[in-house]
């Protein structure tokens, strides 16, 4: 805890015994002096431009904007996308809080222009009365009392992940100042899956792989094979989803927290999955299967390597990592490994049925410009809102107004942690 908020605790303290309204305000002094990372979205599919709002970004952290900008184009890309990728050409703009391609401590405004804006232009966006299953349609035209579905879905659209992958991007600058480095593909389309293992070992070389990959998978056989099944629902004006992983490396030991439930790491990494248009699922190093294994199959033994004493896992080492680097939501040193389900897309070629909202005939859904597939374009987005999330867990550990403060204060840290047990 930074040295201000502890003073600010205490003076918490104090006034608990003066007077309960002063514990209120200290209690909201703590709570907006607490460092921490966030950020907003604004922006709809076809109006003028996306647009993200971040706060608590340090002083000093250098802007790698071709970065950003690469992160962008592979969200636009893979196998099965539909029109709207060729229209568009996502570049980043920093309107507030860089400077000389540095961050300079305040809020930081990035934009990215929509080249498709057609929003006020009632003939290009027609009214949408026929929801269609899958989307946000029905549910919001009811919400906000409307026979017309379009307004809901320009905001629903997943054309918003583009300023959540350029936030995500810039976390990841954030990263790459403490050695933490991500690694995200996609695992399965299909019922194709990707047969690999990533470790720390071999994870860039499957990078490269996964960088030749339309669909940004690094197992050549199963690209072919998740090529080919995309290929037969669009044959079959159908669609498809799959399963997205993310491998998060040089994570220090203890960022996150078991204090409270929002506060936990894992906590934070699965709303984040979860909070991608069309994701449904979200496993943490095993997952799922450790329901269904005893716990000596499932918890992974601790063992200590002084060879690995100067790394963020300061030598403690697990033969195996089911756990997915998370213990009490909090990083235990090794690899954060994450899983996301996304479903398949929902708009289809040949329409689900549907009701008109403003007779509740019987219908056929409504027709938007669509992907077949964005699993890829996923997997991206996927692994900015990881990096996002992990950025923010650091920065709420090694609280600092600048990169050169937070810097000190994680290295203190790693000096006290390793020496833990010597004196
Ligand atoms: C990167 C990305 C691209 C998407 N592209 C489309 C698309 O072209 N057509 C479509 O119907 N859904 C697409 N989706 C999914 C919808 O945005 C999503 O299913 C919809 O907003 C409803 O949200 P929900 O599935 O989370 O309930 C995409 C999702 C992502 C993450």
């Amino acid at each position: 805890m930074p040295k201000d908020a502890r003073l600010i605790v205490s003076s918490g303290i104090a006034a608990l015994v003066i007077a309960p309204s002063l514990v209120i305000a200290s209690l909201v002094i703590y709570t907006s002096v607490m460092a921490t990372l966030m950020y907003r979205t604004a922006g709809e599919s076809h109006g003028p431009a996306l647009i993200a709002l971040l706060e608590g970004m340090p002083h000093g952290v250098p802007v790698d904007a071709e970065l950003i900008n690469r992160e962008l184009l592979r969200r636009q890309g893979g196998y099965g996308r539909g029109g709207r990728q060729k229209i568009e050409t996502d570049i980043v703009q920093f309107l507030a809080g860089i400077r000389m391609g540095k961050t300079i401590g305040s809020p930081i405004a990035l934009m990215v222009p929509n080249k498709d804006n057609r929003l006020d232009d009632p003939a290009a966006t027609p009214p949408l009365h026929r929801p269609r299953p899958g989307h946000a349609d029905l549910a919001g035209a009811v919400k906000w009392l409307t026979t017309d579905c379009r307004e809901v879905l320009e905001r629903a659209s997943a054309r918003e992940t583009t300023v959540r992958v350029a936030a995500g991007a810039l976390a990841k600058c954030l990263l790459k100042q403490f050695g933490i480095e991500i690694f995200g593909f996609v695992r399965s389309v299909g019922d194709a899956t990707g047969k690999f293992s990533v470790t720390p070992a071999n994870w860039r070389e499957l990078l490269v792989l996964r960088d030749a990959s339309e669909v940004y998978c690094p197992d050549p056989a199963a690209d072919a094979a998740m090529k080919d099944f995309i290929n037969v629902q669009k044959q079959n004006k159908d669609t498809a989803g799959g399963i997205c992983e993310c491998h998060i490396f040089g994570c220090p030991i203890g960022i996150g927290s078991c204090l409270t439930w929002d506060g936990r790491l894992d906590s934070r990494i699965a709303a984040a999955v979860v909070g991608i248009q069309a994701f449904k699922g979200v496993e943490i190093g095993m997952g799922f299967d450790v329901a269904r294994l005893p716990g000596s199959k499932v918890h992974d033994e601790i063992g200590f390597d002084p060879a690995q004493k100067n790394t963020p896992s300061l030598g403690f080492v697990r033969k195996t990592n089911n756990a997915g680097g998370l213990e009490g939501g909090m990083t235990n040193g090794q690899p954060i490994v994450v899983k996301g389900a996304m479903k398949p897309i929902s708009t289809l070629g040949k329409p689900l049925a549907s009701v008109d909202l403003r007779t509740k005939e019987k219908s056929e859904a409504g027709w938007e410009r669509s992907d077949i597939s964005a699993i890829s374009a996923a997997s991206v987005v996927m692994e900015n809102v990881i990096a996002f999330e992990v950025a923010r867990a650091l920065v709420e550990k090694f609280a600092g107004d600048s990169l050169t403060e937070m810097r000190s204060n994680y290295e203190h840290y790693l000096k006290a942690a390793g020496n833990l047990g010597e004196s």
